[in-house]
């Protein structure tokens, strides 16, 4: 679904020493200045949100059907009841939609394009009223949840995470690929509301977490780990080589080590030469052979 471009670019740029560095340098400029708008576009202020009052439901429910019946509709019916270019939304609940509008993945230009995460269209107040706007079509589904991170306990919430959520968008929440093709995306830049959505609503091949995988209180704790210490671009997790990312430090790693082993080779292959070389006053073992004569027990084989 979504592709880890810095996986393929660390899979091509394969042994040779200036490569890696050329598309460490490249990936370093390349990536940096992408996550900024992500960030912004994901307020962390929004953590608690508030019902819509009485007198707002109506002037809310009319901008709500507007916005569904231009953007919307054309895919999704004017209803919301489902066509053949796209799903049913009626009972999903006002969360679901206001993920899916809020995170930049719908709408769609063209049905058979793929949701990715962009800057949304719409701002909060839009987003909310065609949230609610499909939620007033059928009842059910998934509320826009009230996150209250104040209470939370990241520390608790990092455990939930690394049982629950890290198995598919890895530890450091960089993502990963899933089997056939699938991804399951990065989650730096979004925002608390989203992931209390993402828990509660399963969004495509993500599993939803009802109250008893996930209560309430680790809700707000997964919530508070992933927005503070994941969520921030300065710490993509893994060391500070120019916050590439862990599948590139990944490869710095293994290239230095890599590096490290086969000089310590070398230099234990050189050491023992050298003995060699001392044992038998000069004279140089044939090449292939192994340890001089007579040091070995005979071994009898059976
Ligand atoms: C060009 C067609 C198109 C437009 C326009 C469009 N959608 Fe979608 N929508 C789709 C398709 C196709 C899917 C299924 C995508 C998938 O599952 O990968 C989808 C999925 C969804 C889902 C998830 C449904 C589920 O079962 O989980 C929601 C919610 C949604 N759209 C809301 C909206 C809203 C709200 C708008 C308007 C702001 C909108 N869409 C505009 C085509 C469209
Ligand atoms: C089985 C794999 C899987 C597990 C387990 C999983 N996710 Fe997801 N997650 C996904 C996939 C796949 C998507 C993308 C859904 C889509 O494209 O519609 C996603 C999307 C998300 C998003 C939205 C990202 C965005 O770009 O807006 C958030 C937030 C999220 N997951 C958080 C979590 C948390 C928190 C947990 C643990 C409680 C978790 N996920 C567990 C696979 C998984």
């Amino acid at each position: 679904m979504r592709s880890s471009s810095s996986r393929s670019l660390a899979r091509r740029a394969a042994a040779p020493a200036g490569v890696v560095v050329a598309a460490l340098a490249l990936a370093s400029v390349f990536f940096a200045p992408h996550r900024a708008p992500s960030a912004a576009a994901a307020p962390l202020s929004s953590t608690v949100l508030t019902a819509a009052t009485a007198p707002n439901r109506t002037a809310q429910l009319a901008l709500g059907r507007t916005l569904f019946d231009e953007n919307c509709s054309s895919c999704h019916g004017a209803k919301a009841q489902g066509s053949a270019l796209a799903p049913n939304l009626r009972g999903l609940g006002a969360g679901t939609v206001d993920l899916w509008v809020s995170s930049g993945w719908m709408p769609l230009a063209n049905p058979t394009s793929q949701p990715i995460r962009k800057p949304s269209l719409f701002d909060r107040t839009q987003t909310k009223a065609i949230a609610g706007y499909v939620a007033s079509l059928a009842p059910g589904g998934v509320p826009i949840p009230t996150v209250d991170v104040a209470g939370a306990n990241a520390a608790q919430g990092f455990s939930v995470f690394a049982l629950n959520c890290a198995p598919c968008h890895t530890i450091t929440g960089a993502g990963d690929a899933l089997a056939d093709g699938l991804s399951a995306p990065p989650l730096h830049g979004v925002s608390a509301i989203q992931v209390a959505e993402a828990v509660r609503s399963g969004p495509g091949n993500m599993p939803r977490f009802s109250t008893f995988t996930i209560s309430k209180q680790q809700l707000a704790d997964v919530v508070a780990y992933v927005t503070r210490h994941i969520e921030q671009p300065s710490n993509p997790g893994g060391l500070a080589l120019g916050g590439v990312g862990p599948v590139a430090e990944g490869f710095v790693g293994l290239f230095v080590g890599v590096g490290l082993c086969v000089l310590i080779a070398l230099w234990i292959g050189d050491r023992n030469e050298r003995e060699d070389t001392d044992e038998h006053g000069g004279e140089h073992a044939p090449p292939g052979a192994a340890a001089p004569p007579g040091n070995e027990p005979e071994v009898a084989h059976v």
